[in-house]
This record gives C-alpha cells, structure tokens and sequence, in this order.
C-alpha cells in the first residue's frame, strides 16, 4: 500500500500540476486521478507515450510519413489487469493538438480523453492520464480530436486487460486491422473528398498491426485467442479465417457466456472480436480476409485479404475451451420499453450533398441521464447505410435488432445499425458523473455532426 501511495505522491508532483494551465487542472480531473488506486495485490502500471511524426513502412521498401504512437502504428499494446491502474504519462509531439480516448474503458469522465472533458494536449505539452482498469477486455486506443486525419495517419493502438478466469489457449495475439489510402508517391493521400465524406475514408492498403498483407505462421495443431480490432476509419470487416469454423469467445467487453461456432462475423468499424482459431493441418494455407459486404456506400468493396496464414510443423495444443465463460446477467428483457429514441440521420447539405446527424441535428445535445437508472435506447437508422454507434464509457446489452432477440448475449460499446433498423440497447449509469457522448464511428460521420453529448448526473 505504501508505495503505491509513495508513487502516486512522486508522479502527482512533477505530473499534471507541474504544466502550465493543464489541460486537466480542473476539480473533476484531480478527483479522478487521486481516486485511482489498485486494487489490494494489483499495482499501479507507469507508461510513457508519446505522438510524434515517424516514416514508417507500410509497405516494404516504401517510407510513408506517418503518425505513431511512441514511433511505432499500431501504438504499444498497453496490458494490465482487472484492479490494476495504468498511468500513462503521454507528450504531444504532434504538430498539432491531440488527447486520447480509450475506448471501451469505463473510465471516470475526466479520463475520457474527448475535447469535451479536457483541453487538448497542445504540441510540446504532456498530460497525464491515470484510470483503474474496472474490466477484462480487448479494448484499444486513439485520438479524439481531429480524428478523421489522426487516426488514418496511424495513431491507434490495442489495450488488452485480462481477468482471473481467462480460457487457457496456445498462445494470443492481436489483431490492429486498418487500411491507410496511399497517393502515387506512397504518402497517405490528401483528405476531404465528397466520396469519402459520404462513404468515410477507406483505403487499398490493407493493414495488420501496420503492415501490408502480412505472411503469418501458426503451427499445426494448435488453437490460439486472437484478438481482432478493427482500428479503420470506416471499413466494416466481414472476417473470414479461409472459411475455417472458429469459436468467438468474446466481444467489446469481454468474454460471452459461452463460445459460439461461426465460419465468418461481422466487425464494425471500433468493433473487436476475440476467437479461438485452430487447429489446421500441416501445409494448409489460409486467407485472413474481409468477405465482401455491402453497406451501402458509393465505392463498395469485394472479397479483400488482411493477412495469409501458412501452418508449419505440428506441435502438440494443451487448450481447453470451457463450455460456460461467465454469466451476464440479462439488464432487461427483450421488449422493455424504450425511454429514449436516438435517430441517426442524415440532412442536406449545400457544400457536401449531406450531412450525418443526430435527432435532425449536428452534434446533438441530449438530455441527461440519471446514474442508477436504467436506459432502454431505440437506436434508429433512418438512412440507407450501415452506422456502428458507439457509446462512450459504458458497456450496453442489445435486447433487439428490429425486434429480434440478438442470438447471445455479451456487453456492447459498438453496435452495427444496419441501415433503416431499430436497435434496441439497454445499459446502466453507473456513477460516473459528467459529459459523455454517442457517435457513428464512421470517423467521417462523426466529423460530420453524427454525435449527441449527454451528462451523467448523480
Ligand atoms: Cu473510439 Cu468516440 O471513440
Ligand atoms: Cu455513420
């Protein structure tokens, strides 16, 4: 206890209170970072980040001027445990402004990263972010502001927390899916095109963990837990392992309660999976790919590889599968009434055909939402394309898609809303007064005003 309490003094010294007017000198800021503390036997994690321009290379032998967390894209995979409290000291060495969210964390306001909550980290600037890691999960981490550019030009990054009761497989990885759109001198190409506003950005270079179309190896035999996060601006990832069955173990906030057999699944743009793949054969070899899927948009895409999986020389597997993974308990029953209806929209636009909106609005702002009280929310897709919606903070259940009973349960902070459906979501306030927000990840979308700000209210 002691030295947590000694590093927590040490780092509060020379930490936040040491900048000029910090972005998070503020009461809820202070509250939030003394309030962090692990749990009895966990610890506190110190990390250091930082933003900074990098050639990087995407494709080998060609220097991209890029954008990366501690000089690498993806960014570090950041890792801890329940009850551990990560303290990420991050510099901005960006030439321009940036903050970061971490997405999926259920995190006090104060730590959300968004420009609604601190003032962004100027160029030059540190700040630190210091939160408890409340659940197991494969979460990840980016920009929120000036997203559309910062997170094509590769700040993201995966942050895997782990529980005490995680399946036992051969090994894990992750899995930073993304594609960058190159120019003809293999320099991510210039922003802001009426298609891409409409569509959102998509690219023909297709990224793993920030290289093109890598060539994978796994050994014969074996079933790993591979962590799939679909860090793209826009793209939606139909993801297939050749055709294979593979076990999905997991979602956004962790583990279901049992492991579902599938041959393909859908993830949405933020979305992440967690499947057990394997065994395979000696000498196969697989396409990691996105199946084509239609969502509705000015350049669809066909069939189109992530990644080639070769299998080597067995080796023996000691992974065991368990059936039951962890109960979730039901938050409402399938036909709960809805209290709120959240309507995602588009409206006309002079300079850009349309605009992405929330409830008729750009960058709606919502009525507050009381802590302890359920919300049933009808999310409604009014336009003829897909939308994943994504609520900041907090984990939500899917109680229907038009109607229908998802076919298991698990706990959300991306939902797919398919275009003209009705998604019903049910989720509690926990008391973590503040402002949060909702948002298409559709980074384009977002930009464009298909947002809503709410408070959580004690
Ligand atoms: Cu991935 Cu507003 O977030
Ligand atoms: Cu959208």
């Amino acid at each position: 206890m002691k030295s947590h309490h000694d590093h927590h003094q040490t780092h509060h010294h020379h930490g936040p209170v040491a900048h000029q007017p910090a972005p998070g000198a503020d009461d809820a800021y202070q509250r939030a970072y003394a309030a962090a503390q692990p749990d009895p036997g966990r610890r506190v994690i110190p990390i250091e980040l930082d933003a900074r321009e990098i050639d990087w290379e995407f494709v080998p032998g060609n220097k991209t001027r890029a954008w990366g967390y501690n000089g690498q894209i993806p960014g570090p995979v950041l890792e801890g445990q329940i009850g551990d409290v990560l303290e990420i000291r991050f510099t901005n060495r960006l030439p321009q402004p940036t903050n970061i969210h971490w997405h999926g964390l259920r995190v006090p306001a104060a730590m959300d990263g968004t420009e609604m909550v601190q003032r962004s980290v100027a160029p030059g600037e540190t700040f630190v972010y210091r939160f408890r890691l409340p659940d197991a999960g494969t979460f990840w981490y980016h920009p929120h502001s000036n997203e559309t550019v910062q997170l094509e030009m590769g700040l993201y990054g995966a942050l895997i927390v782990r529980g005490p009761n995680e399946p036992q497989l051969d090994a894990e990885r992750v899995f930073v899916l993304d594609d960058v759109r190159l120019d003809k001198q293999g320099q991510i190409a210039a922003f802001g095109s009426i298609v891409e506003h409409h569509d959102g950005r998509e690219g023909d270079t297709r990224l793993v963990n920030g290289r093109a179309e890598p060539v994978l190896e796994i050994a014969a035999g074996q079933v790993e837990r591979w962590r799939f996060i679909n860090a793209s601006s826009a793209r939606y990832i139909r993801l297939s392992i050749g055709g294979k069955p593979f076990k999905l173990l997991g979602t956004d906030g962790g583990l279901l309660e049992a492991p579902v057999t599938m041959n393909e699944i859908l993830v949405a743009t933020a979305d992440r999976v967690d499947i057990a793949v394997g065994p395979f054969g000696a000498g196969e070899e697989l396409a990691i790919e996105a199946l084509q899927y239609k969502r509705r948009i000015i350049r669809e895409r066909k069939t189109e590889r992530f990644a080639t999986l070769r299998v080597g020389a067995p080796r023996p597997s000691a992974a065991r599968i368990p059936e039951r993974l962890r109960r979730i308990e039901p938050l409402a029953p399938a036909n709960a009434s809805p209290n709120r209806t959240v309507k995602l929209g588009i409206t006309l636009s002079l300079r850009r055909m349309v605009d992405f909106v929330i409830n008729r609005e750009r960058h709606h702002q919502d009525k507050p939402v009381k802590a302890g009280e359920l919300q049933v929310w009808d999310v409604v897709n009014t336009t003829l394309m897909d939308h994943p919606f994504h609520l900041h903070g907090f984990f939500f259940q899917v109680l229907s898609v038009n109607g229908e009973p998802p076919a298991w349960r698990s706990w959300e902070d991306v939902v797919n809303v398919p275009p003209r459906a009705r998604v019903r979501i049910a989720w509690l306030p926990d008391d973590r007064p503040g402002s949060w927000m909702y948002h298409c990840h559709i980074l384009e979308h977002h930009a464009s005003g298909m947002m809503g700000h709410f408070d959580v209210v004690s």
